[in-house]
Parts: C-alpha cells; structure tokens; sequence
C-alpha cells in the first residue's frame, strides 16, 4: 500500500513515536500531577520532557506558554473563542479550514463580525489586502492558516503579524499543515497564538494538539476542572499557565508520543523535509505531464507544504481516490477535505479535488506508482 494522506495524519509512525507511546502504556500509569507517589512522579517528569522538546523544537522560550490540547481543533476552539468577544471584528482569510471557519460562524452568531479576506487563485492571503481591511475599522484579530490543506500554500505569517501588531489587534494562527513540514520559529514568527496538531507533521499520535500562547494574553477558559496544579480547594482555576488551560487527566501516552516525535523532527527535521520537497516535486511537475490534469496552489519551484492536489478536466474526484484505492492501493483523500471556503476560493467546490499529502514513509518509487496509475485513469 502507498499512504498518500499525511495530510490527515501521517502513517506510519516513527519507531521512537511508538516505543514512546509503549512506554507511557505500560510504565507511566500514574496520573500526572495528582500524586506523590513514583508512578505519578514518572508520568509528571515525562510529560514536562514532552512539553520541553516540543518548545525547542517549535521556539517557544517559556514551555509553561506551550498547552497540551486534544488536537488541532480543540486549540483552535479555545484560541478563538477564549479571545474573541461579542462587539470585536476579526479579519480571516478565505482558506480556512473548518476547524476555524465554524468556531468563528459560532462566534459570529454571537456577535462578532468576521471579515473574509479572499485569497489569490492560489491559495495565498495578500498581506496588501489584509492590511487594507485591518485599517478600516478597529479590529481585534488577524486570523490566518499557516498552511493551506488543500494546496499547500504557505502564508506570509510574519507579515500579516506585523500589520496585525502595527494595528493593535492579535495574529491568531491556525498551524495545523504547518508544525514539522515548515521549520517554524514562534519566536521570531511572532504570533499571539499558534495552534497546531500533534499527529500531522509533527508525526505524533493521533489526540493530541498543542497551542501556543504569547506571555501576558489571557484567554476565556473553556473547560473547567480538576488540574496538575493551584490550590484544589478554590472554584477558581490556577492563574498560572499550563494548568489554566489543562483541566483534566492529561493524555500521557499522546503527549510523550508527541514529544518523542518532537525531539526526532529536531534532530532529523532538514533531513526529512528536503527529502519531502524531492518527492512533492517529483509529483507535481508529473502530475503536470499528464493531460488532463491540473495542480491547486502555487507553481513548481514555490514553497508549499508537501500536499499536491490534483483535479482533472472530466474525470470525478471521488471516482478516481476510489480507482487509486481499489485497483493501485494508493490512498489519496477526495472531496472537500474539512475546507469548503479553501475550494470556494479556488474554484473547486462543486468538483472536489484528490489530495495527495506526502510524508515520512514515503518514496520516489511510490510517487511513480501514482504518476503510472493517474496516467492509466486518464487514458
Ligand atoms: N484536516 C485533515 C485533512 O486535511 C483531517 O484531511
């Protein structure tokens, strides 16, 4: 089988990702932070570990401002609706995946306004454009993806955070395609949050996510309960970061999976990216040699995260990720892919597209069985 959907989440997982989920299962069985015992000691070391390779890795100074969520979805939830207020104005741009674009349909119904700014046919959010929104009216956010999971466009992040900066208002990012696949550096980068998943390119297990949050910006907390530490005899929760954010019994095996991930992106991270930059080439500039067929996103020779995805002139694109499944054992992810302002904005609504996300695993001879098999279905 040729996995072709590190987009939705990388498979297989690295050898240290899975010793180190083994570890947590049969080794960490305390509950962190809510015991003194060794067990629960063990757990709480390792998790601060975890949470420490993640920081170096992604260029947070203070671990204690890096937050352990469920995923993608649920740090995007709390950086959005712990920010955001009725009566604020937030400025977004059009290639948003769900995982934003509902929160702040939520959000709008409960009085916010949101200002979609349309992206170019390939995918990129002009700064230009952001700026010129953002200085019309006081606005409280720029909300912007760092990468697209459709085209695997990259975003201009350090800019729009310098307009949102010079304009008062909080660059909120969604990371998701972006954390391990782009070599990110929160400090410089320079967002007020970034959100982002664990089991995407950053190559951990699957529930578990991480949001950064710039020092000195507080959020609404959306869930409430017990925590690793503060005061248990007070209804409130800890001021202090992480455990404002992380009620609940933390998900160990996740986490110390993410942060065995982490310390081998650190390690391996150039390595493994150029050799994804090979591949996406490679399948892009086929793809382009096929008749028929045409690519979403940026040009040959323009950065993008490694997702290449394809639309052909009359063929379906749920026919052919069926075709690639059934006959050639590739698996490629058709339809809408959680991002219907994303097709919108590139013309691809109605049709749907087949996305071709590479990752770790994957080989040249892989991406030359999908080149032979789409030229076979266009045939
Ligand atoms: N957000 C994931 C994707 O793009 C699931 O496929």
């Amino acid at each position: 089988m040729a996995y072709f959907d590190h987009g939705a989440s990388s498979w297989p997982k690295p050898g240290p990702v899975v010793d180190a989920v083994v570890r947590a299962l049969t080794e960490l069985g305390g509950n962190p932070g809510r015991g003194a015992y060794a067990l629960a000691l063990a757990s709480s070391r390792a998790i601060l570990e975890a949470r420490r390779a993640c920081a170096t890795l992604l260029g947070v100074p203070d671990t204690r401002d890096l937050l352990f969520q469920s995923g993608c979805t649920a740090a995007c939830n709390l950086m959005l609706k712990g920010s955001l207020r009725p009566g604020d104005r937030v400025v977004v741009g059009s290639m948003e995946h769900n995982a934003v674009a509902r929160p702040l349909a939520h959000l709008a119904r409960a009085g916010v306004e949101v200002v979609v700014v349309k992206a170019d046919p390939t995918g990129l959010v002009d700064p230009a454009d952001v700026e010129r929104e953002v200085g019309a009216a006081p606005t409280r956010a720029v909300v912007c993806q760092h990468a697209s999971n459709l085209t695997g466009t990259v975003q201009l992040i350090g800019d729009l955070a310098d307009i949102a900066h010079e304009h008062g208002a909080l660059m909120l990012v969604d990371g998701a395609q972006g954390a391990g696949h782009l070599d990110v550096d929160l400090a410089s980068l320079a967002p007020d949050a970034y959100a982002t998943s664990g089991h995407k390119g950053m190559l951990g297990p699957q529930g578990i996510g991480l949001l950064y949050l710039v020092p000195g910006l507080e959020l609404e907390v959306q869930i409430e309960g017990g925590t690793g530490g503060g005061a248990s005899d007070s209804l409130e929760m800890p001021a202090e970061r992480p455990d404002r954010y992380e009620a609940g019994t933390a998900n160990t095996p996740g986490i110390v999976g993410l942060g065995a991930a982490a310390a081998l992106l650190k390690a391996e991270g150039a390595t493994l990216r150029a050799a994804e930059a090979e591949l996406v080439r490679r399948l892009h500039e086929g793809v382009l040699a096929i008749e028929g067929f045409r690519v979403l996103g940026p040009p040959p020779g323009v950065p993008r995260v490694p997702i290449v995805t394809v639309v052909h002139d009359t063929l379906d694109s749920d026919r052919i990720a069926y075709e690639l499944d059934r006959a050639y054992g590739i698996a490629a992810r058709a339809g809408l892919h959680c991002t219907p302002w994303a097709h919108e904005t590139v013309g691809t609504l109605e049709c749907g597209a087949v996305r071709f996300g590479v990752g770790w695993g994957n080989t040249a001879e892989q991406v030359d069985t999908v080149l032979s098999a789409l030229r076979e279905l266009a045939s």
